[in-house]
């Protein structure tokens, strides 16, 4: 577990703590890259800032799963953030649909939010060419999206994603947003939106958040397929919740390459990505031991995949002991959730009374 003690605690101007916000969808259950990019910060922030954590259930409607999925996936990552080491009671922890004035916002903020804009983010387009079937990544994703005949649509959820996520961290006035590397153009599109409802009601009403990466870079942890990153969506995932066999399976079966030939040789991407992986549990000696071994052609896959397995299971296996303990016990659960929206509302409500305030709605 991370420990909190290299954190340093910061206070806004008027002495209140900073906030932390973030939150992760409701689809399925937490992969490495949703706890080594986002959830293991989140708990090494909980001591010093204001942390706010929420699940993004109104986000994971965006692809349309099935009813009953949505409702256990909601569950599982509450059980899974809370067995992870983020304490109800030093944070606000919450489901985004309990918060009827996100939804408000949302419809407000869309309005000062450009079509084309939304249209041009990474993720939309990769999401629209899933839901029109397109293989291809050509940049013509707009006119395919409106000459599309068949069946199949994009919905307009998809297209203004970023403005709800814009709206759950202004709704907060955060300061910081600890995500992963693929949520940062999200987080640039939200200081844009909070920029322009400033200059065009002429308030400094918005800050400007940013990512929290502990002097670092944003992670993208990878796959094990030798590809991008890990991701629900590409099947390359270890969850929090494997169990040991599974989870040694998944690392022994992972895409490496024929072996270094020659003498320090460059690193292949599919063992690159181990090393990374190795990067985030393992001793330093440990990774320069299999580094050396790379470089002078001694290596044997096999060994390093299973010291990964073994350093992984050491992070993954006593989350999932504490998942298993508290993922039934549905009275817990719900008045950790209960207690939350009843805090996050006290914020939200006050941002969306001034939002309304500053763009016109008024009481007559
Ligand atoms: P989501 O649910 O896709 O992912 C949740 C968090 O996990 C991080 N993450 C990764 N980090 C590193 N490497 C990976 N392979 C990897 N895969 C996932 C993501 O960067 C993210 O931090 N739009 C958000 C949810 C959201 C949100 C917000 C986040 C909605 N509103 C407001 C922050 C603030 C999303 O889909 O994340």
């Amino acid at each position: 577990m991370e420990t909190n003690k290299d954190i340093k605690p910061e206070n806004k101007a008027d002495g209140n703590k900073k906030v932390v916000l973030s939150g992760i969808r409701s689809t399925g259950n937490l992969h490495l890259g949703n706890y080594f990019g986002a959830l293991s910060k989140f708990v090494r922030l909980q001591d010093n800032y204001d942390c706010r954590y929420f699940i993004a259930d109104l986000h994971a409607l965006t692809t349309n799963p099935d009813p009953a999925q949505l409702h256990s996936s909601v569950k599982n990552i509450l059980a899974e953030y809370i067995a992870a080491g983020l304490d109800p009671e030093k944070n606000i922890i919450y489901i985004q649909s309990d918060i009827p004035e996100i939804s408000e916002m949302y419809l407000l903020m869309n309005m000062h939010v450009g079509i084309g804009e939304l249209m041009r983010t990474a993720s939309f387009k990769e999401k629209a060419r899933k839901a029109l079937g397109i293989i291809s990544d050509s940049d013509e994703i707009e006119k395919e999206i409106i000459g599309n005949q068949s069946n199949q649509r994009v919905n307009a959820g998809l297209l203004t994603y970023p403005t709800l996520m814009a709206v759950d961290i202004l709704i907060h006035k955060a300061d910081y947003v600890p995500v992963g590397k693929d949520q940062e153009q999200h987080l640039e599109l939200t200081r844009r939106f909070a920029r322009r409802f400033n200059s065009f009601y002429k308030t400094e009403y918005f800050g400007e958040p940013v990512n929290f990466n502990f002097g670092g870079e944003a992670l993208k942890v990878p796959g094990l397929d030798g590809s991008g990153k890990m991701g629900k969506s590409e099947g390359n995932c270890i969850y929090l919740i494997d169990d040991e066999k599974t989870l040694r399976k998944k690392v022994m079966r992972a895409v490496t390459d024929e072996g270094p030939k020659e003498p320090n040789s460059a690193v292949s991407q599919p063992v690159e990505n181990l090393f990374t992986l190795m990067g985030l549990v393992s001793d330093p000696d440990v990774i320069q031991h299999y580094r050396d071994a790379y470089a002078d052609c001694s290596i044997r896959y096999g060994d390093l995949k299973k010291q990964l397995a073994e350093d992984l299971l050491k992070v993954t296996m006593p989350i999932r002991e504490r998942i298993l303990d508290i993922k039934d016990n549905d009275e817990y659960l719900s008045k950790v959730v209960k207690q939350g929206a009843e805090r996050a509302r006290e914020h939200a409500s006050k941002t969306l009374k001034e939002v309304r305030e500053i763009m016109g709605i008024r009481p007559l």
